[in-house]
């Protein structure tokens, strides 16, 4: 019986899980999955309530469990907190806690959404792209790390380092994953100044000798960046460390026209995963029903593919949330003003979401 930690987090955290638990529920009924939930504390949730922005208790029923669905961590109320203390450390130490190496950002832009991007229609129409980052590695993690010195003269300093077989891992999920598609991979780095990346081109050249049918290429991160922006549909997936990771795929993410849209799947080796939404807490908008729930909800779909083995019931998610589109409902991030639309909260967009599942 599959066994799923739910974790709702900060700010509009609560919201769109509960819009995407609802949606669990429901397939898991429809398609006799036997799943069971369970709710933890994580980020500013847990540091009110136990001080910990990853409760032992919260780490170990995740490593125990088949998938992990999050909802968002973080807000101003945490923000002054010394950075071992902080939400975002609770998102960092699951993830190294349940070795979540590989993080897959998919970026599909829905027919329907094609005007609400802030690029050109015919720039974005059609896009579907998957950004491979990985995730526990790289200058987020590396050592050694700080900020030291006297007052005035104080020096912070990190380390951004990949060894062969991390570099390795994280390159087969992305050739495996480009063979699975379009057969194209763009290796992204910045090897003309950082020998970790330099490296990291070496070892994808040699793993694409494993790959023959598949496409290789390399580019900088800032062409990957500007490339992103100017012509997005030349890629198909694309492979980075985590700190490129983290920033392209905030980009892609527009493209889609919100990123509101965006879900992501964490796996380690054995297919467990953690699932959330590429977007943060947005305490902004907190408790004001105004929060996007698709992405969470389409990232149980992602939960259901790639740890529960149960695609139907992923497919039946993505369908229904494609026909609530269609019929014209957006949350405000989503909404472009157009004829026909019909803006609703995040209440009603999963409710919306439920009915398409009948
Ligand atoms: C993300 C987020 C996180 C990251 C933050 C919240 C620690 O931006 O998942 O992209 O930098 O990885
Ligand atoms: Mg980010």
């Amino acid at each position: 019986m599959p066994n799923i930690i739910l974790l709702s987090g900060d700010g509009i955290g609560p919201e769109i899980m509960a819009e995407a638990g609802r949606v669990l529920d429901r397939v898991n009924q429809q398609h006799a999955l036997g799943v069971s939930t369970e709710q933890c504390l994580i980020g500013g949730a847990a540091i009110d309530a136990t001080g910990e922005p990853l409760p032992e208790e919260t780490l170990t029923k995740a490593k125990n469990s088949d998938a992990v669905l999050l909802g968002a961590v973080g807000g101003p109320k945490w923000d002054s907190l010394p950075m071992d203390k902080r939400p975002e450390k609770g998102l960092l130490k699951i993830r190294a806690g349940m070795d979540l190496f590989a993080n897959l950002r998919p970026a599909l832009l829905y027919p329907e959404l094609a005007s609400a991007s802030t690029l050109k229609e015919e720039v974005v129409s059609g896009l579907d792209l998957l950004i491979v980052r990985e995730l526990i590695g790289g200058i987020y993690f590396g050592e050694p790390r700080g900020i030291e010195g006297e007052p005035g003269q104080r020096v912070g300093y990190n380390t951004d380092r990949y060894s062969e077989p991390e570099i390795e891992r994280i390159g087969r999920i992305a050739f495996d994953a480009a063979m699975a598609r379009d057969k194209k991979l763009c290796s992204v780095d910045k090897a003309n100044v950082l020998e970790v990346t330099v490296l990291w081109r070496e070892v994808m050249d040699r793993l694409g000798q494993e790959y023959p049918e598949v496409e290789l290429s390399h580019m900088y991160v800032d062409n990957a960046a500007m490339q992103l922006v100017r012509a997005p549909k030349q890629f198909d997936v694309m492979v980075t460390g985590n700190l490129f990771g983290d920033i392209l795929s905030d980009a892609a993410a527009m493209l889609t026209g919100s990123i509101g849209m965006l879900p992501s799947a964490s796996l380690n080796s054995h297919k467990q995963g953690l699932y959330e939404p590429c977007h943060g807490s947005a305490p902004d908008i907190a408790g004001q029903d105004l929060a996007n729930p698709l992405a969470t909800i389409l990232s149980v779909s992602m939960m259901l593919l790639h740890s529960l083995n149960a695609p139907k019931a992923a497919q039946a998610i993505e369908d229904a949330v494609k026909s609530v589109l269609a019929s014209g409902l957006r949350t405000k991030d989503i909404a472009t003003g157009a004829s026909g639309e019909q803006i609703v909260g995040c209440r009603a967009m999963g409710e919306a979401v439920l009915k398409a599942l009948n």
